[in-house]
């Protein structure tokens, strides 16, 4: 299976070499997402620092932080390098909005849903067609759903792999690569915020509260995780 053989093949090199090898395998077939956290920040570093040859691409839900649009720029300016925006088709988004107004999301699992479809997942879908390898910034402690992953994976759901390329790194290393090589990244880590997604549905944690509590917080635990990794989730459930 051509999974375990990519397994196989990439498991004794470096994190860049790992990029690399992926690039070099599947060309103009592979892709990072980013929404500009600290994690994908690093990646992000990893990609242009060395010029690996992966398209970078952000699902623009125009909801962000207004510290996430400035890490956007500054990277932008300090790489040189392109970041490919997907937004969310208009005649959605306005039949959304004129119907259920711009906060629907509070008002039930359903219509929280319904604007993460919107806004990432219909976006996510047009950004991964074609291609064969989606690297992402996922690491196995950001919650308990995402310790059994594997930093290889088969994505049913989307038909392509995912590659996470520093899942077995903690949040000290990455802090500690991110001030080593002096990136930027987002001041809301700085604030409480160890997770970051759209304005509106996220908020600062408690010390000691999981990594994920700002994210939906007025939503149950099992709820919590949006559409864009849900497939590997709800699959190990099974
Ligand atoms: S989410 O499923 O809860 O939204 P999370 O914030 O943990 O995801 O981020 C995990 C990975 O998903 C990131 O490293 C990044 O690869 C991808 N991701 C999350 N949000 C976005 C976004 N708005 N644009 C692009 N990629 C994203
Ligand atoms: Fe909409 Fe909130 Fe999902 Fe962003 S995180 S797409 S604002 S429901």
């Amino acid at each position: 299976m051509e999974l375990e053989a990519l397994r196989e093949q990439i498991s004794g090199l470096n994190t860049v070499d790992k990029l690399k090898y992926l690039a070099d395998k599947y060309p103009n077939r592979i892709i990072f997402s980013t929404s500009f956290g600290w994690e994908d920040q690093a990646i992000t570093h990893l990609i242009f620092a060395n010029n690996i040859p992966i398209k970078v691409f952000t699902l623009e839900t125009g909801r962000l932080f207004t510290e996430t649009y400035y890490v956007w720029n500054r990277t932008l300016e300090i790489y040189n390098k392109p970041i490919h925006a997907y937004y969310p088709q208009t005649d959605l988004l306005e039949n959304m909005v004129n119907a259920k107004g711009p906060n629907s999301f509070y008002e039930s699992v359903e219509n929280r849903k319904e604007c993460c479809f919107i806004r990432k997942i219909e976006p996510l879908k047009r950004a991964l067609k074609g291609n064969e390898i989606w690297v992402t910034g996922i690491r196995a402690d950001q919650s308990i759903n995402r310790e059994d992953m594997h930093d290889m994976e088969w994505d049913e759901g989307n038909q392509l792999i995912k590659f996470h390329p520093i899942f077995n790194w903690t949040l000290d290393d990455v802090k500690s690569f991110i001030s080593e090589h002096n990136i930027v990244y987002n001041t809301l880590h700085d604030k409480g915020f160890p997770s970051i997604g759209c304005a509106p549905c996220t908020r600062a944690v408690n010390p000691g509260e999981d990594f994920r509590a700002g994210r939906w917080w007025w939503e149950d635990q099992s709820k919590k995780e949006c559409g864009l990794h849900a497939t590997e989730v709800e699959a190990r459930k099974v």
